[in-house]
C-alpha cells in the first residue's frame, strides 16, 4: 500500500535553514521507497497572510452563497483542508524561532483547523475529524530545549494536531545548533540518524 506524505517545511532562511537540511534527507529517503509518496509545502514560499476576519466569515458562509471575493477567501484554507486530507502522514520541518513556530506556519494551522471541516465542537470539548493519520516533527534549534518546559512548541503543535484528530507525533531534534561547530556536527548527525529509522518504520 502507498503512503502518502505531506511535507511541509517553514524556515525562513531557504537552502541554507537547518530544519529544511532534515526535510531534505527525509525526502533523500523517502525516494527510495516505491511504496511512498511525498508532496512537499513550502508555507513560507506561499506567504501566507494572517488569518482575517473576512478569511474566517468567508467559510461560515454555504459554498454556494459565497461572494466571488468570498470564494476567492475561501479557496487558501479549502486547498490546504484538501492536501491535508489526502495524505497519511505529515511531516513538519520546524524551525524554532523567538521560543515558538514560524508565524507562517501558524497561519497554515489558522486555515486547517477549521471547525466543521477539520474538528467539531462537542457538549464535551472539540472532536477531531481526522482519521487515521500521524504526524512527525523535525525540529531545528539554535539552544536546547527538549524535554523541559522551555519547549513550548511541543506540546503547541501536539496539541494543535491533536484537536483535529491526529494522535500520534514522533519528533526528530537537531538542537544546540548555535552551540558551536562541534555540537551542531553532533547534532545534525544524531538527527540524520534518527529520521532513518523513522524512514525505516514507515
Ligand atoms: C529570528 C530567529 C529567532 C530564533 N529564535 C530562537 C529561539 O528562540 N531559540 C532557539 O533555540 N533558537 C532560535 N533561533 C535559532 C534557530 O532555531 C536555528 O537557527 C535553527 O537552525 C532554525 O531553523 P532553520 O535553520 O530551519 O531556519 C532563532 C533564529 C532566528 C533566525
Amino acid at each position: 500500500m502507498m503512503t502518502r506524505i505531506l511535507l511541509i517545511t517553514s524556515s525562513i532562511l531557504g537552502d541554507s535553514g537547518q530544519s529544511i537540511g532534515l526535510a531534505r534527507h527525509f525526502q533523500r529517503l523517502a525516494k527510495r521507497r516505491d511504496d511512498i509518496a511525498v508532496t512537499t509545502r513550502d508555507v513560507v514560499a506561499d506567504d501566507l497572510p494572517h488569518l482575517g476576519i473576512d478569511e474566517l466569515g468567508s467559510w461560515q458562509v454555504a459554498a454556494d452563497e459565497r461572494t466571488p471575493a468570498q470564494v476567492e477567501l475561501a479557496a487558501r484554507s479549502d486547498a490546504l483542508l484538501e492536501e491535508l486530507r489526502g495524505n497519511d502522514v505529515i511531516v513538519l520541518a520546524v524551525p524554532m524561532y523567538n521560543l515558538g513556530i514560524p508565524s507562517q506556519l501558524k497561519a497554515w494551522f489558522d486555515r486547517i483547523l477549521r471547525a466543521g471541516e477539520t474538528f467539531r465542537y462537542t457538549e464535551k470539548g472539540p472532536v477531531g475529524l481526522l482519521e487515521g493519520k500521524r504526524a512527525i516533527l523535525l525540529g531545528a534549534r539554535g539552544g536546547k530545549y527538549a524535554g523541559t518546559a522551555m519547549d513550548t512548541q511541543t506540546p503547541h503543535i501536539t496539541h494543535m494536531l491533536g484537536l483535529i484528530g491526529i494522535k500520534q507525533l514522533d519528533s526528530v531534534f537537531a538542537e544546540g545548533l548555535n552551540m558551536g561547530e562541534d555540537a551542531k556536527e553532533a547534532a545534525l548527525t544524531q538527527a540524520h540518524s534518527d529520521i532513518e529509522d523513522l524512514v525505516k518504520a514507515l
